[in-house]
């Protein structure tokens, strides 16, 4: 069989090594090889991949996509490449919105033309919080932040046919994700204080990763949300963390936003979870975040 060819945008970020890592039909650190959402294991010849990191392929300028996208001639391009720094984009509006808004824009009319299926990855904070709980995909974003704004503005730049799949609170065995920062306070005997008051969903990358394998092969169409299945808060997540490497309840401590000091420059949604029944009716339900949490925490490299 052909393989499929795959184009992967962002592929030095978190999310982008672990997919890399997946189509090519290995487990990277942190992932369960017993998660299999389409019931099928990933064949080491079933994908040609082009993992592709920022300075290989810049997504905010225009002619080197349509260059490397008629080159490489891709079947299906996943677009994990993004302005990710919530708080700096308060400050640095022009550069987020150029990668996040227009540069998915971009890609997704070069997609079009090379006749490649387009995937672009989105956020819970599109959501503004107020719904109470559990967003599904049909709820209007409404966001409250820069980088909520131009994710949102890089969705409406898709074109129908493309995928959506949006994604919370992501958490990778490489790169430095809160569990990381988390995890050597605990280690180093000190303790932390967490906001209780924001509730969302956590995805361990190489959960997100291995799904994002289901929607290359199956190119639904439309948007996804994806997540670990369960809910939290970041002080919960911060317990658990503690908990996980041996420290009691006064590791960490239940604070407000209000009390965070200073204020973090850009506004997050209150309660923003992801609701993922639409998922979870054709595919198998990501594991519960603790299990990926615990994978992450057993896989990372030593400090
Ligand atoms: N992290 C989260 O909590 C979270 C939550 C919801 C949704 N998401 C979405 O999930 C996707 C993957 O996120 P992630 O966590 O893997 O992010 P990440 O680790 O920050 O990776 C993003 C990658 O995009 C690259 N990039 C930035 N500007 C670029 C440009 N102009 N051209 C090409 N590449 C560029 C970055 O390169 P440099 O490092 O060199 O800048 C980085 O390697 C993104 O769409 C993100 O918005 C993330």
């Amino acid at each position: 069989m052909t393989p499929v060819r795959v184009l992967v945008t962002g592929a030095a970020g978190q999310v982008g090594v672990d997919l890399v890592a997946m189509l090519r039909g290995g487990f990277p650190p942190g992932a369960d090889p017993a998660f299999q959402p389409d019931g099928v294991a990933v064949a080491t010849d079933e994908f040609e991949v082009l993992g592709l990191a920022r300075h290989e392929f810049d997504v905010t300028d225009r002619d080197a996509l349509a260059r490397g996208l008629a080159v490489a001639r891709p079947d299906v391009v996943v677009h994990l490449a993004a302005y990710t720094a919530v708080d700096q984009a308060e400050r640095d509006v022009e550069a987020c919105y150029a990668v996040n808004a227009v540069g998915t824009g971009l890609l997704s009319e070069a997609s079009a033309q090379v006749g490649a299926h387009f995937v672009a990855v989105s956020t819970d904070y599109v959501f503004d919080g107020e719904k109470g709980a559990g967003y599904v995909e049909s709820d209007a974003p409404n966001p409250q932040s820069v980088y909520g704004a131009s994710k949102w503005d890089g969705e409406q730049r898709c074109r129908m046919e493309d995928t959506i799949v949006r994604t919370s609170w992501v958490m990778g065995v490489r790169g430095r994700s809160v569990v990381h920062v988390i995890a050597d306070r605990a280690a180093s005997g000190s303790t932390v204080r967490f906001v209780n008051d924001q509730t969302g969903s956590v995805t361990l990358a190489a959960d997100l990763a291995r799904a994002l394998v289901t929607v290359v092969r199956e190119r639904p169409g439309g948007v996804w949300h994806v997540a670990n299945s369960g809910v939290t808060t970041w002080f919960d997540l911060a317990r658990f963390v503690g908990h996980e490497m041996g420290r009691g309840d006064e590791f960490a401590t239940a604070i407000t936003t209000a009390e965070l000091s200073p204020a973090p420059l850009a506004p997050r949604p209150r309660r923003s979870d992801l609701d993922t029944s639409k998922w979870r009716s054709r595919w198998s339900a990501l594991p519960d975040w603790r299990d990926g949490v615990a994978r992450l925490l057993r896989d990372r490299p030593a400090t």
